[in-house]
């Protein structure tokens, strides 16, 4: 009910976002994921909604329900999830990268499922492109927002990384607080600095973070 007093300050805007793990095959049944639910990513979604955005959700392997009224893309790995985006991002007002994307996928995965042996197995791994990077370097990217997980030096580590994928606002979390839990802690860096969020769940979140988002999108801060 709440939802619907909410100023409906993104209607008409695209809001691109991606969400959950990537699964990056090793062959017929194996794979390298991420530990992620998809749950802080399908409440940004859920939030972006409620300010009536048209959201697209380009949505790792998860278990959750498609949040009603999002147009959903399924995808498995962090290059199916890159077509997708590519296909919408310059096209969007904002992208809000959620997904924990592999940073790496099997170099020659085996359509076959290997057999094991005694013998020790080396897996090459090759880079994936980095989705958010590449959106915040179009000509005229849409706002750009990028999460950050980090195991430890939260501050560091997040506000340097907001520097260099060149990009106005990113949230940060402690990823042992957060994955899988229904309650997160986020601390959102932009260009005047930091700002923590109370422990909340993660919709509360996701509506802070969006309320925070929308402020700086339309004071046109694009760095
Ligand atoms: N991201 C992305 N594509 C990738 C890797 C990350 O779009 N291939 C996005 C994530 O969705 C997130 C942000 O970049 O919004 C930061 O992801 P994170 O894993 O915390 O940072 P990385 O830049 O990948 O660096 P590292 O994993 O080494 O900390
Ligand atoms: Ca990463």
């Amino acid at each position: 009910i709440a939802a619907a007093f909410r100023p409906k300050l993104l209607a008409g805007r695209k809001v691109l976002i991606t969400a959950g793990p990537t699964y990056e095959a090793i062959d017929a049944v194996r794979g390298i994921t991420n530990r992620s639910s998809g749950k802080m990513g399908y409440a940004v979604a859920t939030a972006a909604l409620e300010l009536g955005a048209e959201v697209m959700l380009v949505s790792g392997p998860t278990s959750l329900p498609r949040p009603a009224g999002t147009q959903l893309i399924d995808v498995t790995s962090a290059s199916e999830m890159f077509d997708a985006v590519k296909q919408h991002a310059s096209r969007s007002d904002m992208f809000i990268g959620v997904a924990a994307v592999a940073d790496y996928r099997v170099a020659q995965p085996s359509k076959q499922k290997i057999k094991k042996s005694d013998a020790a197995l080396t897996l090459e791994l090759i880079p994936n492109p980095d989705i958010l990077a590449y959106v915040a370097s179009l000509p005229k990217p849409p706002f750009c927002v990028g999460f950050a997980a980090e195991s430890e030096k939260l501050a560091e580590h997040a506000g340097a990384k907001r520097k260099k994928k060149n990009i106005p606002l990113l949230a940060a979390n402690l990823a042992q607080n957060a994955i899988g839990n229904d309650d997160n802690e986020l601390v959102l860096f932009d260009e005047s600095g930091e700002h923590a969020l109370p422990r909340a769940d993660k919709l509360t979140l996701a509506r802070a973070l969006m309320r925070h988002a929308v402020a700086l999108y339309m004071k046109g801060n694009r760095k």
